[in-house]
């Protein structure tokens, strides 16, 4: 694949942001992500694909193979991104089946299987706080009191979703049967250190971490920051904190690579001088194993119960996200190995500390993960940077999985 067409696409995707000249941000269903949908829309007719969007906002690009009944082999990534983050985040994925795409196009090979390559959405949740929202709207449907969700501006999900020409009540239509997709391979950089530090451009994926996301809502009362006295306080915002604080703890006391993030939290009414009545915050817990998130999970709620009841303040904790930790298929793994050897491309066997629509893709069909490196181990951040040609690299080995998996015939 040409290093200097996957650097062109990925800019172009990269000028599709809410945030110019502060990373990459684009939301789901907003005006940067109609410019990204039609800037790959185009490049999938280009690639000779038809393209078409299902009924919770997903973006593909389909090739007939020679039996179009037969499971379709798929893969992409996601376009959505973080606020202010990099622009390989999903997109190199995208762009990497754009590339294989275009190659299979070009050359005019012909496989038995159908391929669809996918442009997934809001697999960041970014804006309406619950991620992997394109891969679980084709697995395990989107309830009704999710498409209540808002964003930040009080715009429901539904609402955005009919804005940008989706009928959110025929959102099930979105929904994939186990058996119509015959593997589903995804392409992501790696957004931790370890491919770099070991000097390989290639990481195969073996399993990805479960993921746990929590809404937890503290409840005092507002009063006069000058006339409360501090015995008489119901402050919301100092319970929260000491929650925060305690957060760390139990993620090293869980171990067994359990990490715990706070990366939002609202504070009402928001004025210097009056005592917090309301704060809300997310708590993102992710660790290889199911037991791991139990206990996280467990300790979180004692200490919520612990620091807020004295305190006589409220809580409310909320479940946004839950996704078990997940293998990917030995089999695909090993075709990976496979041609990675033939290619010549150092590679290694790697875990994934990020969520990926792949893990949700793999309760219907057998998944391949493929990471490349990222520099500094840097994501979610206008600092994340991955050479092109390891983009590149990624897409020849892509390439060659996807016409063994498909049934290439010439
Ligand atoms: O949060 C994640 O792990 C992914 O980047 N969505
Ligand atoms: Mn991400
Ligand atoms: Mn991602």
């Amino acid at each position: 694949m040409d290093p200097e067409r996957v650097k062109q696409q990925i800019y172009s995707l990269a000028s599709f942001t809410a945030s110019p000249g502060q990373g990459v941000t684009r939301l789901c269903f907003t005006p940067e992500e109609a410019q990204a949908r039609d800037y790959i829309s185009q490049c999938m007719r280009e690639a000779g694909l038809t393209v078409y969007t299902d009924a919770a906002g997903n973006l593909f690009g389909r090739r007939e193979g020679l039996d179009s009944a037969a499971p379709v082999v798929m893969f992409g990534s996601h376009i959505d991104s973080v606020r202010n983050g990099g622009m390989f985040d999903g997109i190199a994925g995208v762009v990497a089946a754009l590339e294989v795409a275009r190659t299979i196009g070009q050359k005019g090979l012909v496989t038995r299987h159908p391929i669809e390559i996918c442009a997934l959405t809001e697999e960041e949740g970014s804006r309406f706080g619950s991620g992997l929202y394109g891969s679980r709207a084709m697995v395990d449907g989107i309830s009704p009191e999710e498409l209540d969700r808002q964003d930040s501006a009080g715009i429901r999900k539904g609402e955005a979703m009919q804005a940008f020409g989706l009928d959110p009540e025929k959102i099930h239509e979105a929904r994939r049967k186990r058996g119509d997709i015959k593997a589903f391979l995804e392409l992501h950089i790696e957004q931790g250190p370890i491919l770099q530090r070991s000097g390989k451009v290639i990481g195969i994926v073996d399993y990805i971490v479960g993921i746990r996301v929590f809404k937890i809502k503290v409840t005092g009362s507002a009063d006069h920051a000058g006339t409360t006295p501090m015995n008489a306080r119901h402050d919301a915002l100092v319970g929260a904190s000491l929650v925060v604080a305690d957060v760390e703890r139990i993620a090293l006391e869980v171990g067994s690579h359990a990490v715990a993030t706070v990366g939002s939290l609202h504070v009402k009414p928001g004025s210097f001088n009056v005592v917090p009545s309301t704060v809300e915050f997310t708590v993102d817990m992710r660790a290889p194993s199911n037991s791991a998130l139990d206990l996280a999970e467990a300790k979180l709620s004692q200490t919520i119960e612990r620091i807020c009841r004295p305190r006589g303040v409220n809580y409310e904790i909320g479940r946004a996200l839950s996704v078990d930790p997940v293998p990917t298929s030995p089999q695909i793994a090993s075709i990976l190995e496979r041609h990675a050897v033939g290619l010549g491309l150092p590679h290694m066997h790697v875990n994934s500390g990020a969520g990926h629509d792949a893990m949700v893709m793999a309760k219907i069909a057998p998944i391949g993960l493929v990471f490349v490196p990222s520099a500094g181990g840097k994501s979610h951040s206008p600092d994340e940077w991955t050479e092109f040609e390891h983009i590149a690299a990624g897409a020849d080995l892509m390439l060659k999985t996807v016409l063994e998996l498909a049934e290439v015939v010439q």
